[in-house]
């Protein structure tokens, strides 16, 4: 792997919780051991749910069809995550072919590339480097490849270690320090940058990243406040102080996963890397090549969307799905993860 070492995993005492099943993310051992508690894992999965430190990958089928692999071929996994779509990739592509994962993530990375190595892909199929696709031009310099790939991936958003772990400050179900950045060492947190923020700035991120329909009111409550909101628990509480009597239960929690979004998408500025992507993307690719990218959201998707049609209408790309490709109901049912899901496709004239 490329840039950051593999950080050392210190031995840690078996955790002890209260009641039959484990609660908290460090609690879960067993989950996060999968090799030694398969059929636990088995259990959980078949429950619909994803078990700790793990992540369900999405539209495998689709993606490998949209991305027309074969043996030989090169491309990047742009977002390696887990390396749930990279191992079904490799398969495809070997013998012969190479493929350079990508991610920005200093603490899953290691993980992953010792999984994948664990499987037997060596250096010679898999390359590993942690950066922004925001620096594609640049990975692919270095690595030999500026004459172009035949195939790229994007599966935008968090993984689901990430969500899942509240020391990453993602989710509002456990607190949390209020952190949301996908490289903690790069950029500021989201407690950072909502103690900096105007209102006028909440109130775009808001409204742009999430469509949030009380962005100003909510903006006005979260801007230059006397006690900085320092935790994932104390920002939903005090969102959910913010809304109307009338907001029942689910509204509200569906109000605080939206400014969770909101502020995550800021803080690693999601939109402004994607469209560094899309505009990249003809470059990067040979004649026939493929890109495919699964987005979560409305912004994303609209993002892509555009830019795969516009490139059709100039000749850049010679063909994209028409129809947006999403979850089946089965796979939504046995992965709810993958509900908002939706793939696009394009190839380069
Ligand atoms: C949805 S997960 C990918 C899961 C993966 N396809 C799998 O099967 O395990 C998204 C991953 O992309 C990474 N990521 C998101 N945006 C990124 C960016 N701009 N540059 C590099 N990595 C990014 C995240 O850190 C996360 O690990």
């Amino acid at each position: 792997m490329t840039d950051d070492a593999p950080t050392p995993q210190p031995h840690r005492r078996r955790p002890r919780y209260r009641g039959t099943h484990p609660r908290r993310f460090e609690e879960k051992y067993k989950e996060l051991a999968p090799e030694a508690h398969p059929e636990l894992i088995e259990h959980v999965r078949s429950r619909g749910m994803t078990p700790a430190g793990q992540h369900v990958p999405i539209l495998v089928d689709e993606v490998l069809a949209a991305l027309a692999l074969a043996p030989g071929k090169r491309g990047v996994d742009c977002t390696l995550g887990y390396g749930g779509h990279a191992r079904r990739v490799l398969e495809r592509i070997t013998p012969g072919g190479t493929l350079l994962g990508l991610d920005q993530d200093p603490l899953e990375l290691p993980k992953t590339l010792e999984r994948l190595r664990k499987l037997g892909f060596e250096e010679s199929a898999l390359s590993v480097r942690r950066t922004n696709f925001a620096g594609l031009p640049a990975a692919l310099h270095e690595h030999g490849w500026q004459d172009g790939v035949d195939f790229l991936f994007a599966d935008l958003g968090l993984s689901s270690m990430q969500i899942d772990d509240p020391a990453r400050g993602f989710t509002f179900k456990f607190d949390g320090p209020l952190d949301m950045r996908m490289n903690p060492a790069r950029g500021v947190s989201a407690a950072q940058w909502l103690a900096g923020a105007s209102v006028a700035e909440i109130e775009r991120a808001l409204a742009d990243n999430s469509d949030e329909p009380l962005a100003r009111d909510l903006a006005r409550v979260l801007a230059g406040r006397r006690e900085p909101l320092a935790t994932t628990q104390r920002l939903a509480e005090v969102v959910r102080q913010a809304l109307p009597a009338r907001y029942g239960d689910d509204e509200r929690d569906a109000t605080v996963r939206r400014v969770f979004q909101a502020i995550r998408i800021e803080v690693n500025d999601e939109f402004g890397v994607l469209d560094a992507l899309l505009r990249f993307a003809p470059q990067a690719l040979r004649r026939g090549g493929r890109i495919a990218v699964l987005s979560f959201h409305s912004g994303e998707d609209r993002r892509v969307k555009r830019a795969f049609a516009r490139g059709l209408a100039d000749g850049v790309w010679s063909a994209t799905n028409d129809e947006v490709i999403r979850p089946s109901p089965a796979e939504r049912r046995s992965n709810p993860r993958s509900g908002p899901a939706k793939l696009r496709w394009a190839a380069r004239a």
